[in-house]
């Protein structure tokens, strides 16, 4: 089949729906997030992209430290809530029910099923962008999300994000095991 040129400001890859949450003025706030990748191992660090407008990333800029919160398709209109209003101008310190892990002043959200708390590794300003370099501190679960000791994605239900369309989705059934169904063609 021929290929037609297409829009190239799309990103036709899904990405994590994601909650950010900080203290800011002394007090709990929470953004959606999609720009969120994995950028090393060891240390285990985690790459965001914030617009430097964010008040979310006021907070982490000031604290050093902050949580991401993987909500279930529950919270979806609270994360979609989050994703549209900033803290600048509503009070989101009440939406959810915030608790405290060993770092003790990063707010992490008890109705998502994992939740991180992560340090200020680096932060590099890029045209109107914060990139913030975090390295993962601690993690969060409960029994409930675990199959055999280990995360399990059906227990968990969490959203993906695209655009286009800009849309959240369910995650749907696994299709092959990872670094192992490609061994296939090595026979
Ligand atoms: C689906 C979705 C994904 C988003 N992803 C990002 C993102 O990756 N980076 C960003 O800076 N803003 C992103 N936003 C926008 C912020 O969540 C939004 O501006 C929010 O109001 C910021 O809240 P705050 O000002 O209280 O920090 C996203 C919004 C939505 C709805």
């Amino acid at each position: 089949m021929e290929k037609i040129e297409i829009d190239s400001g799309i990103a036709p890859f899904p990405k994590p729906a994601v909650l950010v949450g900080a203290i800011v003025d002394g007090k709990p706030n929470f953004m959606n997030l999609a720009w969120l990748t994995r950028i090393s191992f060891n240390p285990h660090m985690w790459l965001m992209s914030l617009r430097n407008t964010r008040y979310t990333g006021r907070g982490i800029k000031e604290q050093g430290k902050f949580s991401i919160n993987i909500p279930g398709a529950d919270l979806v209109v609270k994360l979609d809530y989050c994703g549209i209003t900033s803290g600048q101008n509503v009070d989101k310190s009440k939406l959810f029910d915030v608790f405290y892990g060993k770092l003790e002043t990063v707010p992490m959200i008890r109705e998502c099923p994992v939740c991180f708390e992560l340090t200020v590794f680096q932060i590099i300003e890029m045209l109107d962008r914060h990139l913030i370099i975090g390295e993962v501190k601690h993690a969060y679960s409960e029994e409930r999300y675990l199959t055999d000791g280990k995360l399990d994605q059906k227990k968990i239900n969490q959203l993906v994000y695209t655009q286009p369309p800009s849309r959240y989705w369910a995650l749907g059934e696994g299709v092959a095991d990872a670094f192992s169904v490609g061994k296939e063609l090595e026979k």
